[in-house]
């Protein structure tokens, strides 16, 4: 039963892929999709609501939302599929043990279905959620498109196949991001940002410490390469800067000017800077004043990745279901 139901699935994954290769899905998404469909209520200004009260009691929520619009949007297209619970879903592989923020997602859902229920699609959240993390992180503030339907699948096995491992050399991960319709810039803005990975290095969980499973040698070497913002509101002092929880991320291009001053220690950075496909890309970066204007453009153009749009998928009722459950 359950070898059918992946077949199924699968199936279904191939229709949306063919789908989107013949560009069927492309060109809906627009800014303000949601503005009139809400009766009075402003979608993003709920969403945004929810993201800031969370961001003041927990600011690693930005990287967390930001990582989590990467792996949904890398995985299946940026249609929600990482949220959903189930026996074999994405949720299960991994990756996702560096995931999180799933609740801000519900908690957003919750909020805008009490205004205008089945209207908002949770690939639109994680979208809406993402951009507002990265305003909050001081990255500036870019429009974020909406008009995504949410996937109906979602399969632990394509996970491995569509994130770029860590271990991933030059060529592997640019070959990753071609696919998806991404090129050099915008896999150097947004592979080798620290966001995408930090609070793994920093405050796994919340826990106040590094992924247990990731190699301590590895973490302190990524360590010393995205060292944790020191401009902080926190006031206790007492505690050692990389158990505080209370750190303000800061989305720049610093880390880009590390990687130009610092040699490389560590695979995926240290080839950055230095390989020659990506080098000039590095330094650019580095020394652009336009930084905010070009990561929220990589953000934009990843949160148009393979997604459904019109009749296709659904709005879901629940981020975390699909509305008639074939499977859960
Ligand atoms: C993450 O994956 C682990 C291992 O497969 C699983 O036990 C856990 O429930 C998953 N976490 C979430 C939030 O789904
Ligand atoms: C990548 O695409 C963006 C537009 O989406 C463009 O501004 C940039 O120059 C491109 N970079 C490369 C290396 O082609
Ligand atoms: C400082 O950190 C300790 C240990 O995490 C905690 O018990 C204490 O409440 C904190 N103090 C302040 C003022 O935040």
């Amino acid at each position: 039963m359950k070898k059918v139901k992946q077949a199924v699935a699968l199936l279904i994954l191939r229709l949306c892929l063919l789908a989107n290769i013949a560009g069927l899905s492309h060109g809906a998404l627009q800014v303000g999709f949601y503005r009139g469909k809400c009766g009075i209520a402003d979608v993003e200004m709920i969403v945004a609501g929810v993201v800031t009260a969370r961001f003041i009691r927990d600011p690693t929520v930005v990287a967390a939302l930001i990582r989590l619009q990467f792996h949904d949007c890398f995985v299946n297209g940026c249609d929600a599929s990482i949220l959903i619970d189930a026996t074999n879903s994405e949720k299960t592989a991994i990756p996702n043990l560096t995931i999180r923020g799933y609740d801000i997602i519900d908690e957003a859902k919750a909020a805008v279905e009490g205004f205008c229920p089945g209207v908002v699609s949770c690939a639109d959240l994680i979208a809406i959620a993402a951009r507002d993390a990265v305003f909050l992180g001081g990255g500036g503030r870019y429009e974020v498109q909406t008009g995504r339907r949410d996937g109906l699948v979602s399969l632990a096995q394509s996970v491995s196949i569509s994130i770029p491992g860590p271990s991933a050399s030059i060529p592997q991960t640019m070959a990753v991001f071609a696919n998806k319709g991404l090129n050099l810039t915008d896999m150097v803005l947004l592979m080798a940002h620290c966001s995408i990975f930090k609070d793994r290095l920093y405050n796994f969980r919340s826990t106040g410490r590094p992924d247990p499973t990731m190699d301590s040698f590895l973490a302190n070497k990524l360590r010393a390469r995205c060292p944790l913002d020191t401009t902080t509101t926190a006031a206790n002092n007492t505690v050692d800067l990389d158990q505080n929880p209370f750190q303000i991320p800061f989305l720049d291009n610093s880390y880009y000017r590390q990687l130009m001053l610092n040699r490389g220690v560590l695979e995926i950075d240290q080839e950055l800077a230095l390989h020659p496909l990506t080098r000039a890309t590095v330094m650019s970066i580095a020394n652009a004043l336009d930084f905010p204007i070009q990561f929220g453009a990589a953000m934009v153009k990843m949160g148009a990745i393979e997604v459904l749009t019109g009749m296709q998928g659904e709005i879901r009722r629940f981020c975390t279901a699909t509305n008639w459950p074939p499977f859960t």
